[in-house]
Protein backbone atom coordinates (compact mmCIF):
# COMPACT_ATOMS: atom_id res chain seq x y z
CA UNK A 1 0.00 0.00 0.00
CA UNK A 2 3.12 2.38 0.41
CA UNK A 3 4.82 2.52 -2.86
CA UNK A 4 8.33 2.28 -2.71
CA UNK A 5 10.83 5.40 -3.28
CA UNK A 6 14.61 5.25 -4.36
CA UNK A 7 16.27 8.53 -3.70
CA UNK A 8 20.28 9.28 -4.95
CA UNK A 9 22.58 11.32 -2.65
CA UNK A 10 25.27 12.53 -4.66
CA UNK A 11 26.86 14.26 -1.67
CA UNK A 12 29.66 16.60 -3.18
CA UNK A 13 30.35 14.65 -6.33
CA UNK A 14 29.24 15.41 -10.21
CA UNK A 15 30.70 17.52 -12.56
CA UNK A 16 28.13 19.11 -15.96
CA UNK A 17 29.58 16.34 -18.25
CA UNK A 18 29.40 13.40 -15.79
CA UNK A 19 26.15 14.46 -15.01
CA UNK A 20 24.93 14.81 -18.02
CA UNK A 21 25.81 11.19 -18.75
CA UNK A 22 24.22 9.98 -15.48
CA UNK A 23 20.87 11.39 -16.15
CA UNK A 24 20.96 10.75 -19.40
CA UNK A 25 21.48 7.15 -18.47
CA UNK A 26 19.05 7.20 -16.06
CA UNK A 27 16.24 8.44 -17.94
CA UNK A 28 16.34 5.20 -20.40
CA UNK A 29 14.79 3.32 -18.19
CA UNK A 30 12.71 5.50 -16.04
CA UNK A 31 9.48 4.46 -17.27
CA UNK A 32 10.20 0.87 -16.19
CA UNK A 33 10.65 1.16 -12.85
CA UNK A 34 8.82 -0.33 -10.38
CA UNK A 35 9.51 2.45 -7.86
CA UNK A 36 9.10 6.53 -7.14
CA UNK A 37 12.83 8.00 -8.32
CA UNK A 38 14.35 10.91 -7.13
CA UNK A 39 17.90 12.43 -7.60
CA UNK A 40 19.35 14.93 -5.10
CA UNK A 41 22.54 16.54 -6.93
CA UNK A 42 24.93 19.18 -5.57
CA UNK A 43 23.25 23.05 -5.58
CA UNK A 44 25.09 24.21 -8.87
CA UNK A 45 23.63 21.24 -10.77
CA UNK A 46 19.92 21.66 -10.24
CA UNK A 47 19.49 23.80 -13.11
CA UNK A 48 21.11 21.59 -15.04
CA UNK A 49 19.59 18.48 -13.55
CA UNK A 50 16.07 20.49 -13.99
CA UNK A 51 16.98 21.14 -17.62
CA UNK A 52 17.53 18.09 -18.43
CA UNK A 53 14.34 15.99 -16.43
CA UNK A 54 12.21 18.59 -17.82
CA UNK A 55 9.33 16.30 -18.72
CA UNK A 56 10.44 12.94 -17.44
CA UNK A 57 9.33 11.15 -13.99
CA UNK A 58 12.45 11.32 -12.55
CA UNK A 59 12.35 13.82 -9.88
CA UNK A 60 14.58 16.43 -8.31
CA UNK A 61 15.99 16.68 -4.76
CA UNK A 62 18.41 18.02 -2.80
CA UNK A 63 20.63 17.42 -0.01
CA UNK A 64 20.06 20.11 2.47
CA UNK A 65 18.78 23.54 2.65
CA UNK A 66 18.30 26.78 5.42
CA UNK A 67 15.81 27.35 7.70
CA UNK A 68 15.03 30.70 7.12
CA UNK A 69 13.36 32.40 4.16
CA UNK A 70 15.59 34.98 3.06
CA UNK A 71 17.97 37.51 4.34
CA UNK A 72 21.43 37.84 5.72
CA UNK A 73 22.70 34.66 5.77
CA UNK A 74 26.07 34.10 3.52
CA UNK A 75 26.54 30.74 1.94
CA UNK A 76 22.86 29.68 2.72
CA UNK A 77 20.01 28.63 0.05
CA UNK A 78 16.68 29.05 0.87
CA UNK A 79 13.25 26.51 0.15
CA UNK A 80 11.66 28.51 -2.42
CA UNK A 81 15.21 28.99 -4.27
CA UNK A 82 15.08 25.16 -4.58
CA UNK A 83 11.33 25.25 -5.65
CA UNK A 84 12.41 27.16 -8.69
CA UNK A 85 14.48 24.85 -10.06
CA UNK A 86 12.51 22.14 -9.35
CA UNK A 87 13.19 20.36 -6.58
CA UNK A 88 10.07 18.59 -4.82
CA UNK A 89 12.03 17.00 -2.03
CA UNK A 90 14.71 18.08 0.17
CA UNK A 91 16.87 15.76 2.60
CA UNK A 92 17.24 16.89 6.24
CA UNK A 93 19.71 16.10 8.82
CA UNK A 94 22.00 13.61 7.11
CA UNK A 95 24.65 12.41 9.19
CA UNK A 96 27.00 14.24 7.98
CA UNK A 97 25.36 17.71 8.11
CA UNK A 98 25.23 16.48 11.71
CA UNK A 99 28.02 15.77 12.49
CA UNK A 100 30.72 17.35 10.34
CA UNK A 101 28.19 20.95 10.18
CA UNK A 102 26.90 20.45 13.88
CA UNK A 103 23.02 20.95 12.80
CA UNK A 104 21.16 20.01 16.10
CA UNK A 105 17.76 17.78 16.11
CA UNK A 106 15.96 21.84 16.56
CA UNK A 107 17.57 23.08 13.69
CA UNK A 108 16.48 19.86 11.32
CA UNK A 109 13.35 20.58 13.18
CA UNK A 110 12.91 23.84 11.91
CA UNK A 111 14.23 22.85 8.24
CA UNK A 112 11.99 20.36 8.23
CA UNK A 113 8.98 23.16 9.00
CA UNK A 114 10.25 25.21 6.83
CA UNK A 115 10.55 22.86 3.73
CA UNK A 116 7.02 21.79 4.11
CA UNK A 117 5.76 25.29 4.80
CA UNK A 118 7.03 25.93 0.69
CA UNK A 119 4.95 23.03 -0.20
CA UNK A 120 8.05 20.53 -0.41
CA UNK A 121 8.79 17.20 0.68
CA UNK A 122 11.39 16.94 3.39
CA UNK A 123 13.38 13.60 3.79
CA UNK A 124 13.99 13.43 8.06
CA UNK A 125 17.48 11.64 8.06
CA UNK A 126 17.86 9.79 11.17
CA UNK A 127 20.21 6.85 12.58
CA UNK A 128 22.47 6.01 15.41
CA UNK A 129 26.56 5.54 15.22
CA UNK A 130 28.30 2.92 16.37
CA UNK A 131 29.15 4.04 19.73
CA UNK A 132 24.78 4.46 20.30
CA UNK A 133 24.49 0.81 18.67
CA UNK A 134 27.42 -1.18 21.19
CA UNK A 135 26.07 0.96 23.93
CA UNK A 136 22.28 0.12 23.35
CA UNK A 137 21.12 3.59 22.80
CA UNK A 138 20.09 3.22 19.10
CA UNK A 139 16.37 3.57 19.79
CA UNK A 140 17.02 6.76 21.99
CA UNK A 141 18.65 8.46 19.52
CA UNK A 142 16.66 7.54 16.64
CA UNK A 143 13.77 8.57 19.10
CA UNK A 144 14.66 11.96 19.83
CA UNK A 145 15.07 12.60 16.26
CA UNK A 146 11.81 11.90 15.54
CA UNK A 147 10.70 13.06 18.44
CA UNK A 148 12.56 16.55 17.82
CA UNK A 149 9.87 17.10 14.83
CA UNK A 150 7.00 15.55 16.42
CA UNK A 151 7.15 18.01 18.99
CA UNK A 152 7.61 20.92 17.35
CA UNK A 153 4.90 20.24 14.58
CA UNK A 154 2.80 17.55 15.63
CA UNK A 155 2.66 13.76 13.66
CA UNK A 156 0.22 14.95 10.57
CA UNK A 157 3.33 17.22 9.78
CA UNK A 158 6.04 14.61 10.16
CA UNK A 159 3.32 12.28 8.27
CA UNK A 160 3.83 15.10 5.39
CA UNK A 161 7.15 13.86 5.45
CA UNK A 162 9.44 10.53 4.61
CA UNK A 163 11.96 9.35 7.27
CA UNK A 164 15.45 8.05 6.21
CA UNK A 165 16.65 5.77 8.83
CA UNK A 166 20.25 5.59 7.99
CA UNK A 167 22.85 3.85 10.64
CA UNK A 168 25.91 6.15 10.49
CA UNK A 169 27.99 2.99 10.63
CA UNK A 170 26.83 1.83 7.81
CA UNK A 171 27.22 4.79 5.33
CA UNK A 172 29.99 4.78 2.85
CA UNK A 173 31.74 2.02 4.95
CA UNK A 174 30.58 -1.23 3.02
CA UNK A 175 28.97 -2.42 6.33
CA UNK A 176 25.30 -2.86 5.18
CA UNK A 177 23.03 -3.41 8.10
CA UNK A 178 21.20 -6.73 7.74
CA UNK A 179 17.53 -6.20 6.52
CA UNK A 180 16.54 -8.04 9.86
CA UNK A 181 18.53 -5.14 11.70
CA UNK A 182 17.17 -2.78 9.58
CA UNK A 183 14.10 -3.73 9.93
CA UNK A 184 14.01 -3.58 13.65
CA UNK A 185 14.55 0.30 13.57
CA UNK A 186 12.02 0.47 10.52
CA UNK A 187 9.25 -0.75 12.97
CA UNK A 188 10.51 1.22 16.15
CA UNK A 189 10.23 4.00 13.83
CA UNK A 190 6.78 3.24 12.83
CA UNK A 191 5.84 2.11 16.14
CA UNK A 192 6.80 5.48 17.55
CA UNK A 193 5.08 7.16 15.14
CA UNK A 194 2.23 5.00 15.66
CA UNK A 195 2.04 5.96 19.27
CA UNK A 196 0.56 9.51 18.29
CA UNK A 197 -1.34 8.48 14.60
CA UNK A 198 -1.79 5.24 13.70
CA UNK A 199 -2.72 5.87 10.32
CA UNK A 200 -0.15 8.37 9.93
CA UNK A 201 2.44 5.59 10.50
CA UNK A 202 0.82 2.91 8.08
CA UNK A 203 1.31 5.72 5.62
CA UNK A 204 4.90 6.85 6.30
CA UNK A 205 7.14 6.02 3.79
CA UNK A 206 10.80 4.94 5.74
CA UNK A 207 13.88 4.50 3.61
CA UNK A 208 16.99 2.66 4.44
CA UNK A 209 20.21 3.95 3.70
CA UNK A 210 24.06 3.01 4.29
CA UNK A 211 25.93 0.93 1.57
CA UNK A 212 22.88 -0.05 -0.20
CA UNK A 213 24.19 -1.62 -3.35
CA UNK A 214 22.69 -3.97 -6.29
CA UNK A 215 23.04 -7.23 -4.38
CA UNK A 216 21.32 -6.30 -1.05
CA UNK A 217 19.22 -3.80 -2.15
CA UNK A 218 16.13 -6.98 -2.43
CA UNK A 219 16.43 -8.07 0.54
CA UNK A 220 16.37 -4.87 2.60
CA UNK A 221 13.06 -3.87 0.10
CA UNK A 222 11.68 -7.38 0.86
CA UNK A 223 11.29 -6.12 4.69
CA UNK A 224 7.80 -5.19 5.37
CA UNK A 225 8.65 -1.42 7.19
CA UNK A 226 11.24 -0.87 4.44
CA UNK A 227 9.85 1.41 2.02
CA UNK A 228 13.09 1.88 -0.48
CA UNK A 229 16.52 3.15 -0.14
CA UNK A 230 18.57 6.32 0.72
CA UNK A 231 21.82 6.06 -2.21
CA UNK A 232 24.81 7.28 -1.95
CA UNK A 233 27.80 6.17 -3.77
CA UNK A 234 25.93 3.62 -5.98
CA UNK A 235 23.50 6.59 -6.99
CA UNK A 236 26.83 7.94 -8.87
CA UNK A 237 26.90 4.71 -11.29
CA UNK A 238 23.64 4.43 -13.35
CA UNK A 239 23.90 0.31 -13.90
CA UNK A 240 24.37 0.16 -9.89
CA UNK A 241 21.56 2.82 -9.09
CA UNK A 242 19.34 1.27 -11.78
CA UNK A 243 19.56 -2.06 -10.39
CA UNK A 244 18.72 -0.80 -6.97
CA UNK A 245 15.79 0.71 -8.00
CA UNK A 246 14.50 -2.68 -10.25
CA UNK A 247 15.11 -4.34 -6.59
CA UNK A 248 12.11 -2.91 -5.19
CA UNK A 249 9.53 -4.60 -7.32
CA UNK A 250 11.29 -7.94 -6.38
CA UNK A 251 9.49 -7.66 -2.77
CA UNK A 252 5.73 -8.22 -2.98
CA UNK A 253 5.30 -6.64 0.93
P1 LIG B 1 26.11 5.19 1.00
O1 LIG B 1 25.52 6.60 1.51
O2 LIG B 1 25.04 4.54 0.16
O3 LIG B 1 27.33 5.57 0.19
O4 LIG B 1 26.44 4.41 2.22
C1 LIG B 1 24.19 6.73 1.91
C2 LIG B 1 23.91 8.15 2.35
O5 LIG B 1 24.79 8.77 2.96
O6 LIG B 1 22.82 8.70 2.11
Amino acid sequence: MRSKLVAGNWKMHGGLAANAALLSALLTEIDTLPCEVVVCPPFPYLAQAQQVLAGSALKLGAQNVSQHPAGAYTGEVSVSMLREFGCRYVLLGHSERRAIYGESDATVAAKFEAVLAEGLVPVLCVGETLADRQAGETEMVVGRQLDAVLARLGVAALGCGIVAYEPVWAIGTGQTATPEQAQLVHAFIRQRVAASDDEVAAKLRILYGGSVKADNAAALFGQPDIDGGLIGGAALVAEDFLAICRATGVSSS
